[in-house]
């Protein structure tokens, strides 16, 4: 079976990585969409467009099933992606949502790029269901991942700035809803010492459980639109190996 999963850049490999642990027999394309990264600073419509283009992309490749890897993207272009193209389309927010009522206690904190606390989509399903959400939005992460900055002073010191109130809030659950945050996840646990960190790409891998099938030649083809600075460190560093990706240098048709 061939999946497809993208994101707005190279964050969403850590998707890739979860979805191939739990899969290891699928072929997957991965498109990460570098010349216009990042969504998390962008309007709801761009971030449709954007995302119906790198669907499309990925549909004439072939693939079978869609995973939405993007936090952002996630947010606002899964029902439109439903709408537009005739194949399952799995988003991040639902299966962190989900794994984060299965283990709170009753405060969950979630964390993302501004356009993803913005649109609420995690604090509202996290509220319907009855528990206490503290929100808030970590811009600076994404850069600092980008960087190669996982630990080290600098990260604790943004880590302290941004989760001091989530910390004084005693959340017990934290949703990391961004592709970049779980390379961050040593220094945000040792921060919040107890509480439980979800980490969404992990719980994204086990809701494809029931919708694909572990079948194929483990193929894994990784497109972007653009070589930019970092992306065979982040590759290797994400993914475990230097795995070659094709560049896209004109980008992705438009829909
Ligand atoms: N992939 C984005 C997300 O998970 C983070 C990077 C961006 O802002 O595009 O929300």
């Amino acid at each position: 079976m061939k999946v497809g999963i993208f994101d707005s850049g190279v964050g969403g490999l850590t998707v890739l990585r979860a979805v191939r642990n739990r899969f290891p027999k699928i072929d997957i394309v991965y498109l990460g969409d570098t010349a216009r990264v990042p969504y998390g600073n962008k309007s709801p419509q761009t971030v449709v467009r954007y995302s119906l283009e790198c669907a499309k992309f990925l549909l004439d490749k072939g693939v079978e099933a869609l995973v939405v890897a993007c936090n952002t993207a996630s947010s606002y272009a899964v029902p439109a992606l439903r709408d537009y193209f005739g194949v399952p389309v799995i988003g991040v927010v639902e299966p962190g949502v989900e794994e984060a009522l299965r283990l709170t206690e009753g405060k969950v904190g979630v964390i993302g790029t501004p356009a993803t606390i913005r649109s609420g989509s995690y604090q509202e399903k996290l509220k319907e269901a009855g528990v206490e959400v503290f929100s808030k939005a970590c811009p600076l992460f994404v850069p600092l991942v980008e960087e190669g900055l996982i630990e080290g002073d600098i990260t604790r010191r943004v880590v302290d700035m941004y989760l001091k109130e989530l910390k004084e809030a005693k959340i017990d659950t934290l949703i990391l809803g961004c592709t970049h945050y779980p390379l961050l996840k040593r220094e945000i646990q040792n921060y919040l010492k107890d509480v439980r960190i979800i980490d969404s790409s992990d719980a994204v891998a086990r809701a494809l459980e029931g919708i694909i099938e572990n079948e194929g030649n483990s193929s894994t083809e990784l497109f972007f639109t653009d070589r930019s600075q970092n992306l065979d460190f982040l590759i290797e560093l994400i993914l475990g190996k230097p795995l070659k990706p094709t560049i896209l240098s004109e980008g992705v048709p438009k829909v």
